[in-house]
């Protein structure tokens, strides 16, 4: 793995620094307000941060520099990785945020000379075309095992 990168925009903020990310802040959002891990638990979203190059996206002018964006990349730094868990602060939406950060995460050198890159999305093609992702032309060679129960089913005693 590469050092801690560091990108900087006007009063903005983009790390790959695990320590700075503000984990509450991360499992309020994933566990409340995002459609693809509702009622994940703080310990798993603590565990992802382990295994995965993480990227924060924080206000400078804030006075406790608050995180306001997030994603991750799930990467063997030599082949594979998987974008996910993007998002930004809904209060700080519509000012290329989500833009600036995917233009860090896409330049990481140790995304460089993968293979190939992937990552799921319901209605954010767009934003990801931008940066060379396309829809795949070969569903029929791609398998999946869905768990999109398994949060909501750690909840049951
Ligand atoms: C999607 C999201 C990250 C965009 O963040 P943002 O900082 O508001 O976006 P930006 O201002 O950088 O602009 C995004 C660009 O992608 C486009 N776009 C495509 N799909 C979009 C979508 N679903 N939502 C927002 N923008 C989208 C926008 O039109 C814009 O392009 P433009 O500048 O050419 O008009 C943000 O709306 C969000 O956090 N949504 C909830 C979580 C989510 O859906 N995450 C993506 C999971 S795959």
């Amino acid at each position: 793995m590469s050092e801690t990168l560091q990108w900087q925009k006007d009063s903005f903020t983009v790390s790959t620094d695990k320590s700075l990310l503000q984990i509450v802040r991360i499992h309020h959002f994933l566990s409340t307000q995002s459609y693809w891990c509702q009622g994940i638990p703080k310990n798993v979203v603590e565990k992802a941060v382990q295994g995965s190059l993480c990227f924060g996206l924080y206000d400078g002018d804030h006075p406790e520099h608050l995180q306001i964006g997030y994603a991750r990349v799930i990467t063997d730094s030599a082949t594979f990785a998987w974008v996910c868990d993007v998002y930004i602060e809904p209060s700080y939406r519509g000012r290329g945020l989500s833009k600036w950060m995917m233009e860090c995460l896409t330049s990481h050198p140790d995304l460089q000379s993968l293979r190939k890159i992937m990552l799921g999305t319901k209605d954010a093609h767009r934003l990801y075309e931008k940066f060379g992702f396309k829809a795949t032309t070969t569903p029929e060679r791609w398998m999946e095992i869905r768990r999109d129960d398994i949060y909501q089913k750690m909840k049951t005693p």
